[in-house]
């Protein structure tokens, strides 16, 4: 019987080059050299080192599971590495995704984005991987639902019988850590009640309904909960498997051009449009950003990694990027007002209570 491969995406913020707008290409060097020497030592079937912005992605297929101690120690040494390296350059931020000194058996918890799938590879399996910058998880909400619910974006819920049933979305409460699951497109309703909060709920995985077979799967840390206090934000990532009983490649790419706003640009605390890029145009500069995403395309074949295809290096999307741009001009000029700054409890930067610690004594209360 053939082996179950396990997808994992892995990605941190070990430093900037130069403040949080690119990688150094030092750092890529390192985690490919040690991803080399564990791949010809056997853990690992093969793997891809990109990154999107200032977040570097590990990318990697193994037999060891989701959740794998192994491959999650593995991931946490090599940004550990990277870090070292980082201090030496003095890159901005270095370490700046490692809450903790010590790892202690499994990522989540600990600062890097983790999105993971174990599949049964079909005879043709073409997968994408989506890395996006200055932006959280809760930015996925939007292309999920197009994806795997909206028959407007994905002609395959109305036309291919193998997927007219529909799938089950697992949302995430990322604020009482709990979890819930709907099956659309009965409960469609109630889906977007809630997850079009994208900051309070966030969809975790989605599976196909009629056989329970997972279709996409997305980080979900939240750094800034997690800490208790900022220490660099959730950059995320997302697995999603395309063809043949799940969305085409183009539907699953075609939510991206539209340039939805998402929170997370300038200093965590902006909202921004979601610009989809080319690899070499992933690095947010203007007002640091505006937020980036990246989709990168594999076949797997007995898990080696044929590609990446680089989905937004594409004519096709010059006018998603020209309207992401204008968005841009638009929301800048707001300044610190909402709606382009976040709502006051939502700001990964403040001075808000210092600010009102300082007042407090001036208020005059009315009648
Ligand atoms: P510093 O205060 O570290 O300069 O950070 C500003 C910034 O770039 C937000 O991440
Ligand atoms: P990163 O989360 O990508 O490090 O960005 C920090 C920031 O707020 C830049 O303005
Ligand atoms: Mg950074
Ligand atoms: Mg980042």
């Amino acid at each position: 019987m053939a082996e179950k491969i396990t997808l994992s995406a892995i990605k941190a913020d070990v430093g900037g080059f130069v403040g949080h707008s690119s990688m150094h290409p030092a750092l890529m060097e390192k985690a490919t050299e040690s991803l080399e020497s564990v791949k010809n030592q056997g853990l690992i079937i093969d793997f891809c080192v990109t990154h999107c912005g200032d977040d570097l992605e590990l990318i990697m297929t193994h037999e060891k599971g989701t959740e794998s101690g192994e491959i999650h120690k593995l991931a946490w040494d090599i940004f550990v590495e990277c870090t070292e390296v980082a201090k030496e350059l003095k890159l901005y931020g270095a370490g700046q995704d490692l809450l903790s000194d010590a790892f202690s058996g499994n990522i989540k918890g600990m600062g890097p984005g983790c999105a993971e799938m174990e599949i049964l590879e079909r005879k043709s399996e073409p997968i994408i991987i989506f890395m996006a910058d200055k932006t959280s998880p809760g930015a996925w909400n939007y292309p999920l639902y197009k994806i795997f619910a909206d028959p407007f974006n994905t002609a395959g819920l109305v036309i291919d019988p193998s997927m007219h049933e529909g799938f089950i979305f697992e949302v995430l409460d990322v604020f009482q850590n709990r979890e819930i699951s709907f099956k659309c497109p009965e409960e469609l309703y109630d889906l977007l009640i809630l997850i079009g909060a994208t900051e309070h709920y966030i969809i975790k995985n989605i599976y196909r309904k009629t056989d329970n077979e997972i279709a996409a799967t997305s980080s979900t840390q939240k750094l800034n909960l997690l800490a208790g206090k900022y220490v660099g934000k959730d950059d995320p990532v997302m697995i999603i498997r395309c063809q043949s009983g799940f969305p085409a490649l183009g539907e699953v790419i075609e939510p991206f051009s539209f340039p939805h706003m998402v929170a997370g640009w300038m200093r965590g605390s902006h909202h921004g449009p979601i610009m989809p890029v080319s690899f070499e145009d992933a690095h947010p500069s203007r007002f640091d950003g505006p937020p980036r995403v990246i989709a990168a395309a594999f076949q797997l074949s007995n898990g080696r990694l044929i590609g990446p295809q680089d989905l937004f290096c594409d004519p096709s999307f010059d006018n998603s990027r020209k309207m992401a741009l204008d968005a841009a001009d638009y929301l800048r000029r707001h300044g610190p007002f909402e709606p382009h700054r976040l709502p006051l409890d939502e700001m990964e930067y403040t001075t808000f209570p210092a600010v009102m610690e300082k007042l407090k004594e001036r208020f005059k209360k009315l009648n």
